[in-house]
């Protein structure tokens, strides 16, 4: 990994960190919402030996591939590994996915869980696909434009261009924090980012539905 991502993860950390700490002064529990891919592991790793009262954060994803925890494609799997050691290892997880067959089973139980956390967010941590999808709000996905809209706090997704079928928080959930963050490497990125930015069809998009709300961008070549 280049020097530069290895600096702009442990900058992100410290601001998450930082975040956490100051919602922790006037509230009891503060909530941390990520995402999965492979960008976020030398963050996660950076922010876990974070000196935090970890035992009061709840950390849950944006979004989750509907396979075992056991699978390579699992965040919540990626998440244990990397961010939930060290001194986060104190952290309460909460995922995303039930033993049911399917996530259009299981979003209900999903909904009552994150239900329970202490909305609005510190800090939601967004990542990004070429195809300008973040969480799993993809452009290809028939679900995406109840994804974007729906007053609902989580939705099963089934995308073409994905594997697996997914759950993710809807963008109203994911709207519901107090500061959002952007996390992504490399040049095509920059170049879909830039292309965000210069229109406005979230559905081509939707990493634009995002962009109103103050929105910090970690990138780094
Ligand atoms: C997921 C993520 C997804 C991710 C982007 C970028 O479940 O895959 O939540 O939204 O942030 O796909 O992934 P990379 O960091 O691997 O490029």
């Amino acid at each position: 990994m280049s020097q530069t991502r290895e600096n702009l993860a442990r900058q992100l950390a410290e601001a998450v960190s930082e975040a956490l700490r100051a919602d922790l002064e006037h509230q009891e529990r503060a909530l941390l919402v990520v995402s999965g891919g492979s960008t976020p592991v030398p963050f996660f790793e950076a922010l876990s030996s974070m000196a935090l009262p970890w035992e009061r954060v709840d950390v849950t994803l944006a979004d989750e591939r509907w396979v075992d925890e056991s699978s390579d494609a699992s965040n919540a799997r990626l998440v244990r590994r990397h961010l939930l050691t060290a001194a986060a290892a104190k952290a309460n997880f909460v995922p995303l996915t039930t033993d049911d067959a399917t996530p259009e089973q299981g979003v209900e139980t999903v909904a009552a869980r994150i239900a329970q956390l202490s909305w609005p967010a510190s800090v939601v941590i967004l990542g990004m696909g070429g195809d300008g999808h973040t969480a799993s709000l993809f452009p290809d996905s028939p679900e995406l434009g109840l994804a974007l809209s729906t007053d609902e706090s989580v939705v099963a997704v089934r995308t073409p261009s994905q594997p697996q079928p997914r759950i993710t928080l809807s963008a109203g959930c994911l709207h519901q924090a107090r500061r959002h963050m952007l996390h992504l490497n490399g040049e095509d990125k920059r170049a879909v980012l830039a292309s965000a930015l210069a229109g406005d069809d979230v559905r081509k998009l939707p990493i634009r539905a995002f962009l109103a709300c103050p929105l910090a961008v970690y990138w780094a070549p």
